[in-house]
């Protein structure tokens, strides 16, 4: 990727403060940022990492927003995964450039976003969302975020009674009941393929467990939860932050093998 900026990308305009705010280029328009203006026109074909002030001589750090900085800031009505618990989930759901992945829950696309990136062009990501307003908003933020993906197909549909996939190599869910799929992932994944769920509460993860292993067809089941608390470094004053994020949710994985065995 060049450093120069073209038009229709987002970028992140940083101030004194570290305040990052998301705008978007677009040829000929002025962006408006507290309370001041910056012309799109001084900022297009021009390289990130510079700094340039607003009418009201405020000084701003021109950037590309980083996944991480993106996705707290996506437009959204519902939850979204946190940048902490997506970098693991794509580590430990083991996502490859290739893969044949199956979301159950695209809410605003935050995930999907970072499953496109990771399975690449020659990789497919298919998204469930029951909900038409939720998978509008996931279509918006994909073509704006990631853009066209032909990689990409999203499906406006209850994933518990229509997920009809086959030989996928990973499911990932991120929906209140997701021991409502044990069975059809069990049907829609390959031999060896590995399920991912994301709850936020302890009796989800049980129910999600219990089902798994009841279910006879996964193996390797485990359970875990990411801690991430940022430090403040600055002089002397070198310390954690006095808040973090203390709670999101659990990761439970489980790899579909021959049933019974
Ligand atoms: C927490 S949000 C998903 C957030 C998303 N993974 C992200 O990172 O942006 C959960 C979503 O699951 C959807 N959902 C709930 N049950 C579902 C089902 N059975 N099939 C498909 N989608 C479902 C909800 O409408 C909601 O949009």
């Amino acid at each position: 990727m060049k450093s120069e900026l073209v038009a229709g990308e987002s970028i992140l305009l940083v101030d004194r403060k570290q305040r990052a705010y998301l705008r978007r280029l677009e040829r000929g328009r002025r962006l408006s940022v507290r309370g001041g203006t910056i012309l799109c026109d001084d900022l297009i074909d021009r390289a990130e990492g510079r700094v340039v002030r607003s009418s009201l001589n405020e000084p701003f750090l021109v950037l590309r927003p980083t996944l991480a900085q993106l996705i707290p800031q996506l437009p959204r009505r519902a939850q979204v995964i946190y940048p902490k618990d997506i970098g693991l989930i794509l580590v430990w759901a083991d996502i490859y450039p290739g893969a044949r992945v199956v979301e159950a829950g695209a809410g605003p696309g935050a995930l999907t976003l970072a499953l496109l990136r990771a399975v690449g062009p020659e990789g497919e990501v298919v998204s469930y969302e029951v909900r038409e307003d939720f998978a509008e908003m996931a279509r918006a933020n994909v073509e704006r975020f990631h853009g066209k993906a032909a990689n990409w197909k999203l499906k406006v549909a209850d994933a518990a009674l229509h997920l009809d996939e086959r030989e996928v190599d990973r499911i990932l869910l991120d929906l209140p009941e997701p021991w409502s799929l044990t069975e059809r992932a069990w049907q829609s994944l390959r031999s060896g393929g590995l399920l991912l769920s994301f709850v936020p509460t302890v009796l989800q993860v049980k129910n999600t467990v219990d089902s798994l292993r009841a279910h006879g067809g996964y193996a390797c089941i485990e359970t875990l939860e990411a801690l991430l608390r940022p430090w403040h470094v600055q002089g002397l004053s070198v310390r954690p932050e006095h808040r973090m994020v203390a709670h999101t949710g659990f990761l439970t994985l489980a790899r579909k093998i021959q049933r019974g065995e």
